[in-house]
């Protein structure tokens, strides 16, 4: 049993999601002058409805989510508040997921409001409808459990943060030497997904890389 509900998407699901999620949009009768991206999970879906779609005008917008020093709340921002014109223009705006879905209501007002677009419409690859603040106008699937889902373009940088949480919690119950084998069976122990062993050892790398960990003849100690 994973300690941590994870589930792999491949570049393959990617393209028949962004296929899916395009044909609903045509479907609505609804015909976007501008796709805008969410960054950073929106770029590949946004650029695959561009093709799906047809569409030539792409931008981006950036929001995040931001923790202030103080607080454990969680914010989102805009963080680089540029203006475009989309006036007379039709949006729609993409993202990976729509999970809390703060960041993404964050980005729709800004846009409303700074780049003046007729309309803006939100599609997504998935709604995690038992977290999200709203429903997007359109969506692939429907998640009713929450999950991470281990996109293809998040592979290092979740293997690397999935690596830290579970060496810390293993480090709590005494452990502290792991060869490259253990790192890897602990893993797919806790999270039940196999990144393959070119993203395991790039994880795994970078954390030696970063002063995480530290190795010696094979054997990789935590390094705090
Ligand atoms: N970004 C925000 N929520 C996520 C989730 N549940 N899976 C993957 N990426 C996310």
């Amino acid at each position: 049993m994973a300690k941590v509900r994870t589930q792999l998407v491949s570049w393959e699901d990617v393209v028949e999601w962004s296929r899916g999620l395009a044909e609903k949009v045509r479907a609505s009768g609804y015909m976007p002058d501008v796709v805008i991206a969410v960054a950073r999970g929106g770029y590949v879906p946004a650029r695959l409805i561009c093709d799906f779609l047809m569409i030539n005008n792409l931008v981006s917008i950036q929001s995040q989510h931001w923790t202030e020093a103080a607080k454990a709340e969680e914010r989102a921002i805009i963080k680089f508040p540029y203006e475009v014109d989309l006036s007379g223009m039709k949006a729609l705006l993409v993202d990976d997921i729509v999970d809390t879905g703060e960041s993404l209501l964050l980005a729709k007002d800004f846009i409303m409001r700074k780049w003046k677009p007729t309309d803006v419409k939100i599609a997504v690859l998935q709604w995690i409808s038992s977290a999200a603040k709203f429903k997007p106008e359109y969506y692939h699937l429907e998640v009713r459990e929450w999950v991470w889902f281990q996109y293809p373009w998040t592979r290092l940088e979740d293997t690397y943060q999935f690596f830290k949480k579970m060496l810390s919690e293993e480090a709590k119950y005494g452990k502290n030497e792991w060869t490259f084998e253990e790192l890897v069976k602990s893993f797919m122990e806790w999270y039940e997904i196999d990144v393959g062993d070119k993203y395991f050892r790039d994880a795994v790398n970078s954390l030696v890389r970063d002063g995480f960990l530290e190795e010696e003849k094979g054997k990789y100690k935590l390094k705090l």
